[in-house]
C-alpha cells in the first residue's frame, strides 16, 4: 500500500467565526476524504466536529465543501486529487455553522414541513392503488434522494442570499412538489390544494432559472432540473409569460 503526506486546509470555528487551518495528514491508497478527516481527528485535532453516519453515501450526513464544491466527504475519493494539491475542506456555505464542518440544516426541515403530504384518493383502499409503470418510474427517481442537501447548498438563489430563504423551498423540495403534482393518485385537487399554484406562490418556483447547478452536485444523479423543475414550470406557468419554459424544453431536447 502506498502512502503520501497530503496537505489540507480545514475550516475550524463556530458561530462566532473561524479560519482555515493547515494540516499535513497521511493518505493511503483507496481512501476517501472522510478517512483523512477521521485520521486528522485521531492524531491531531480530537475536537474537530464533523457529521457522518453511514460512510456509504446513503445517510446524507457528511455533506461539506471540498475545494469549494459541495460534496459528500465519504464519497469523494482522494485519488481524484493530485497528491501535491492542497485540499480545502469547509462547511456548507448556505447554512449557519454550528462548529467546524457541522452546519445547522434546519432550514431544510422547515421547507419540508411546508410541502403538504400526498393526499390519498377517496374510495380506493391502500393496497388497491394502481399506477402505470411509467408513473412509478418517474417518481422512483426522485425517491432516491438521500437528503444530503448539497443541491440546496449549491443553488445560487439562497447560497449567498439569506433574504431569499423565506420565499424559496430550494431544488430538493420543489422536486417533492413536482413529484406529488405528477402523482396520478394524488387527490390534492379534490381538497382544494392546487400544487401548481402553490409551487409558484408559496415555494418560489419562479426564482429557479434552471441553471442545473443542483443537478450537477447531486450524489444520486437525480436529474432535478430536467425531470422535476422544468416539467413543473411547464405545468405551472403559462408559456407566453415565461421564456425560461421555452428555453428549458429546448435544452432538454438538445441533451437527449
Ligand atoms: S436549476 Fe433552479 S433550483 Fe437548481 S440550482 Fe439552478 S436555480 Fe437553483
Ligand atoms: S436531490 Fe440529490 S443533492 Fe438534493 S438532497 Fe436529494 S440526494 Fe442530495
Ligand atoms: S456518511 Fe452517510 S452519506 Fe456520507
Amino acid at each position: 500500500m502506498s502512502t503520501y503526506e497530503g496537505s489540507f486546509r480545514v475550516w475550524r470555528g463556530d458561530t462566532g467565526g473561524g479560519e482555515l487551518t493547515d494540516f499535513t495528514v497521511a493518505v493511503n491508497d483507496g481512501e476517501v476524504v472522510l478517512d483523512v478527516i477521521h485520521r486528522l481527528q485521531a492524531t491531531q485535532a480530537p475536537d474537530l466536529a464533523v457529521r457522518w453516519n453511514c460512510k456509504a453515501g446513503k445517510c446524507g450526513s457528511c455533506s461539506a465543501e471540498i475545494n469549494g464544491r459541495p460534496r459528500l466527504l465519504c464519497m469523494t475519493r482522494m485519488s481524484v486529487f493530485d497528491p501535491a494539491e492542497v485540499i480545502t475542506v469547509t462547511p456548507l456555505r448556505a447554512f449557519p455553522v454550528v462548529r467546524d464542518l457541522v452546519t445547522d440544516v434546519s432550514f431544510n426541515y422547515t421547507k419540508a414541513r411546508e410541502v403538504p403530504a400526498f393526499v390519498p384518493p377517496k374510495g380506493v383502499a391502500p393496497g388497491e392503488y394502481r399506477m402505470a409503470q411509467i408513473d412509478v418510474e418517474r417518481s422512483q427517481e426522485f425517491r432516491k434522494c438521500i437528503e444530503c442537501f448539497l443541491c440546496q447548498d449549491t443553488c445560487h438563489v439562497v447560497r449567498d442570499h439569506e433574504e431569499n430563504k423565506a420565499a424559496f423551498a430550494g431544488p430538493r423540495f420543489l422536486m417533492r412538489v413536482a413529484e406529488l403534482d405528477m402523482h396520478p393518485l394524488d387527490a390534492a385537487g379534490d381538497e382544494g390544494l392546487d400544487r401548481k399554484r402553490t409551487a409558484q406562490d408559496e415555494h418560489g418556483l419562479g426564482y429557479c432559472n434552471i441553471t442545473k447547478c443542483c443537478t450537477e452536485v447531486c450524489p444520486e444523479h437525480i436529474k432535478i432540473t430536467d425531470n422535476a423543475l422544468i416539467p413543473l414550470k411547464e405545468r405551472a406557468v403559462d408559456r407566453k409569460y415565461d421564456p425560461l419554459v421555452w428555453l428549458g424544453s429546448r435544452i432538454r431536447r438538445r441533451d437527449s
